[in-house]
């Protein structure tokens, strides 16, 4: 479940035995874990270690490739500063990525900085993130696309408290029979009214059921098999959200940096979400 490397450095060439390790732990579905990498703030970042660093409507800032920085309480030179270190990372972490992973064509998505203590937040059912889920989203169409993402933890003191849940292929096939069927139309109506970037296919709505389902189901949040991980301050990890169950329950003060990739950039495109989900639904979901 979780493939430890001890990587120090956000620039290779790493070893190939380590290259060998990340490739075939992050496609089968680990979580790649850096106990010795540290994304380290600069002194005048750490005024961003402050909750009021939100705008307290959104849970995370997030800055798109553009530049573009959302839902930050800050203006002014103090903003620029936080987009810059959000910048940094975006920076650092593509650098690892493509010195450790032999993917070519990898799309650089949003940075995002969550800067509020996971533990009390109140909200709904499906936007919780404390609950075990996979990664889909509602106005982002994946049409089989891999997300993948990079996260630091970058508290002084407080580990980030995850769980994470059993095989996808696993889930996949307890939760399948019961999510409810595709309403013809939806996808069309929803790109029209712009609810949605572009129509989502049927992976999407898949995916997107299997998200909200899981979320919803009390006894599988209780009960199915999940183990506890602890990234300790001053951590870093990589997994494939889209495939890997997670859950965060406790921490503050992480970054996050989203990369998307076609399957066919990938060793063992046949480990996919969009592969698992055609062998065991017997339909082609592209
Ligand atoms: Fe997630």
């Amino acid at each position: 479940m979780l493939e430890t490397l001890p990587i120090a450095s956000w620039t290779g060439p790493y070893a190939p035995e380590m290259k060998a390790r990340a490739l075939a732990g992050l496609e089968s579905g680990a979580v790649l874990f850096f106990p010795n990498l540290a994304f380290a703030l600069a002194e005048k970042e750490k005024q961003f270690l402050d909750a009021r660093v939100s705008d307290g409507k959104a849970k995370n800032i997030s800055r798109d490739p553009s530049g573009k920085l959302q839902s930050t309480a800050l203006t002014g030179k103090p903003a620029k500063d936080l987009a810059a270190m959000m910048a940094r990372f975006a920076d650092s972490t593509s650098s690892l990525i493509t010195d450790l992973l032999p993917y070519r064509d990898v799309e650089r998505a949003r940075t995002s900085f969550r800067p509020v203590q996971v533990k009390g937040r109140s909200q709904s059912k499906i936007s919780d993130d404390r609950l075990l889920h996979i990664d889909a989203f509602p106005s982002r169409p994946m049409r089989g696309r891999r997300i993948l993402r990079f996260f630091a933890n970058v508290a002084p003191a407080s580990p980030r408290h995850w769980h994470v849940g059993q095989p996808f292929e696993d889930f996949a096939r307890g939760f399948l029979p019961r999510i409810g069927p595709d309403l013809p139309g939806k996808s069309w109506l929803y790109e029209k009214l712009g609810v949605t970037r572009g129509r989502r296919s049927l992976y999407d709505e898949m995916m997107l059921s299997l998200h909200d389902t899981a979320k919803r189901d009390d006894s599988f949040q209780a009960n199915s098999p999940h183990q506890k991980v602890d990234f300790p301050p001053q951590s870093c990890w990589l997994v494939f959200t889209d495939m890997v169950l997670h859950a965060a329950l406790g921490g503050e003060f992480a970054l996050e940096q989203t990369f998307h990739l076609d399957i066919d950039q990938m060793a063992e495109p046949n480990l996919a979400p969009i592969r698992v989900l055609e062998r065991l639904s017997g339909r082609s979901l592209s």
